[in-house]
């Protein structure tokens, strides 16, 4: 909210002016995201000699548990290997669209960025389609779909420690009754011809996953790909490849939908394509 940024602002600016050099008041971070009771800080590198003081005055104000300094999102789980800057509990519940999400922030990605998506797929799914999450993280995209969807699930999630809270979040959000989780690398995955959806929320090698997507979906499915794309390479990817291996599988591929979910990288962009998919 606007306006309680406007009064914290002030208040952590007046703190900290007392105890930093003038020049790098300035320098404080003026935004910041905060994932239930957990606070990531983006930190400039001048900062660092103060940054355990500067986080312990933005817990204050704002009234969380634990500052970690915001860094890179990497590796097979996408974890975010954050530095952990005051307090040492960083497990937290954090509610978003009528969605509770039970993660640990120091080292499960959830980027406010992919808010859209968590709602646009909340109000994609229907009543009694089964669904099936490649990269189900805590539920990040598929508890919208099962809780608001009414939609029967399969989450498939790899990391042994992400995994204990997707098992959590489905209790947490009561739906036990049409959500199943898999601890399991979704090529493993022994599903065949079941899927009326599919969603596929990964980045970066996305593509190596189109066989399995296509041997989960039904000869007639949509499937929600996600990818990373430079973008010298756009608009004609990602779905060029996408098509190129479906015909080689047997598929024919229509498009129904593009959006951009986020910057990536320098000249890199998140996006999303919502593909209608048959059998020939
Ligand atoms: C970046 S998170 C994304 C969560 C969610 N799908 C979203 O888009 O917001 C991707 C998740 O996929 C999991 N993952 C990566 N490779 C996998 C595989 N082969 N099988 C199952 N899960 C995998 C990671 O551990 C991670 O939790």
């Amino acid at each position: 909210m606007p306006w309680k940024t406007q009064l914290i602002k002030p208040r952590i600016r007046a703190i900290l002016s007392k105890e930093l050099p003038a020049e790098l008041v300035d320098k404080l971070p003026k935004h910041w995201t905060q994932i239930g009771d957990v606070l990531i800080l983006p930190l400039r590198e001048e900062l660092e000699p103060y940054k355990h003081r500067i986080a312990e005055v933005y817990a204050e104000v704002l009234g969380v548990k634990a500052v970690l300094r915001k860094g890179r999102i990497c590796g097979e789980f996408r974890e975010t290997n954050y530095e952990l800057l005051y307090g040492n509990d960083t497990v937290t519940i954090h509610r978003e669209n009528g969605i509770l999400y039970k993660l640990d922030v120091a080292k499960v990605m959830f980027s406010p960025a992919n808010v859209k998506e968590r709602v646009r797929m909340a109000k994609i799914a229907k009543p009694d389609e089964l669904v099936v999450d490649m990269f189900a993280g805590v539920g990040h995209l598929s508890l919208p779909m099962a809780v608001h969807g009414g939609a029967r699930v399969i989450a498939i999630e790899k990391s042994p420690y992400t995994f204990r809270f997707l098992v959590e979040n489905i209790e947490l959000n009561k739906v036990q009754d049409r959500m199943t989780a898999y601890n399991i690398d979704n090529r493993d995955f022994l599903g065949e011809n079941i899927a009326d959806r599919i969603l596929m929320g990964y980045v970066v090698k996305t593509h190596e996953f189109i066989p399995k997507a296509l041997s989960i979906a039904k000869d007639e499915a949509i499937i929600h790909y996600h990818n990373t794309v430079p973008e010298r390479l756009m608009p004609r990817e990602p779905l060029e490849t996408f098509q190129k291996t479906a015909r080689e599988y047997g598929y024919e591929v229509e498009k129904l939908n593009e959006l951009v979910i986020k910057r990536y990288a320098p000249g890199v962009w998140h996006v999303v394509l919502d593909l209608s998919v048959f059998k020939r």
